[in-house]
């Protein structure tokens, strides 16, 4: 007889990430609710695509925690909810801290006193800073460039101090360039506004934008432009469901980097569009970004020895392959982006 998989609550579940790691727990047989405020998430994709519980609400809401952990059987959390735009935590500090940190603050109150002691979480390398040595493994130097990262490595702090307190065990994941999209064309990335490179050229290839800017050409790098590893959310998804299976096991806190461990320059990723997409692709030389490090790529080799992760789909062919299939058919109709 097969058992009954736990509830699992999905904060940011509507966004990009998060409606990916839904369905990876869906296909698995898990129970889901999905908490988002819809400030830069899908409704859609939660209530029509994924057909999934979706409460509308903000992760600083405690009465409504208290409200989801006293009618859900939630057995753990899966925490994707955050705002995610580095250029805009430099202007905005605040607004960043205030969600990313004390939204999340929130949450682990909310957890504690409703005894649900199990969390995944979205970090990210932008922790590390500017690397010393590549690839990048979980034990490289810490030093956030952004009010982004810094948000994102506050909470890596608070909770380390949660499980010496509280006993709640947390998966941390710190994600390299999470991009392509579901396989199957059911989900993918729609950012508004969007910051990632792969949709900003195949943006460009639909004519949707006039052309992609290339950050400078003149790094220590092969072609002069920067390299990252690009690793294909489906990929992202299944490891959140190994790590939540790691906890749920009685598993303790670990941190762990998700990527591919190897890199791709600009140019490469580009000249890789091209020939997916079969178009014209217009490019604009420009300068340096302020804190841009030529070379991120990390080692996943923690993930795939204690967690037993997999990648399936490392080639970037493919990655941008299902990118483009999903951007075709979320803009077919010239829907302003
Ligand atoms: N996209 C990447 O390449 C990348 C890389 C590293 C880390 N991450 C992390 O992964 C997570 C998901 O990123 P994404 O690309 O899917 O972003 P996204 O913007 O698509 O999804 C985030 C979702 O969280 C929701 N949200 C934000 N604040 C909330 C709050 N206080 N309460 C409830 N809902 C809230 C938004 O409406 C959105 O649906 C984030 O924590 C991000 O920092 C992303």
């Amino acid at each position: 007889m097969s058992q009954v998989k736990p509830t699992i609550l999905v904060t940011g579940g509507a966004g990009y990430i998060g409606s990916h790691a839904v369905l990876a727990l869906q296909k698995t047989g898990y129970g889901i609710v999905v908490l988002d405020n819809l400030v830069y998430g899908h409704r859609e994709l939660v209530e029509d695509v994924l057909k999934a519980e979706l409460v509308v609400g903000d992760t600083s809401d405690r009465p409504l925690l208290d409200k989801l952990f006293s009618t859900h059987n939630i057995a753990a959390v899966m925490h994707f909810a955050a705002y995610i735009a580095v250029g805009e935590s430099v202007a905005e500090p605040a607004k960043y801290y205030r969600n990313n940190v004390t939204g999340t603050l929130t949450l682990l109150e909310a957890m504690v006193a409703a005894n649900v002691k199990k969390l995944v979480f979205s970090s990210t390398c932008a922790i590390y800073g500017m690397p010393q040595q590549v690839p990048m493994t979980e034990e490289h130097p810490q030093n956030p460039l952004s009010p982004y990262a810094s948000s994102k490595w506050m909470v890596e702090r608070i909770l380390a101090d949660f499980a010496n307190a509280y006993d709640l065990h947390s998966v941390v994941f710190r994600y390299f360039n999470a991009s392509g999209a579901n396989p199957d064309g059911l989900l993918g990335e729609d950012h508004n506004p969007e910051t990632h490179l792969i949709p900003l050229i195949l943006w460009a290839a639909l004519g949707l934008r006039e052309s992609i800017s290339i950050l400078g050409t003149d790094y220590d790098t092969p072609d002069g432009t920067c390299i990252r590893d690009y690793i294909h959310v489906s990929d992202l998804a299944d490891a959140h469901v190994l790590g939540l299976e790691y906890l749920l096991e009685g598993g303790t806190s670990e941190i762990f980097n998700l990527g591919n461990g190897s890199g791709f320059s600009v140019r490469e990723v580009i000249e890789t569009a091209k020939v997916v997409t079969g178009c014209e692709i217009k490019v604009v030389e420009g300068d340096r970004r302020a804190g841009d490090a030529p070379i991120l790529v990390g080692s996943s080799d923690k993930a795939k020895t204690l967690l037993n992760w997999r990648p399936q789909y490392a080639d970037l062919r493919k990655i941008i392959a299902d990118a483009w299939q999903w951007h075709q058919q979320r803009h077919r109709s010239g829907d302003a982006v």
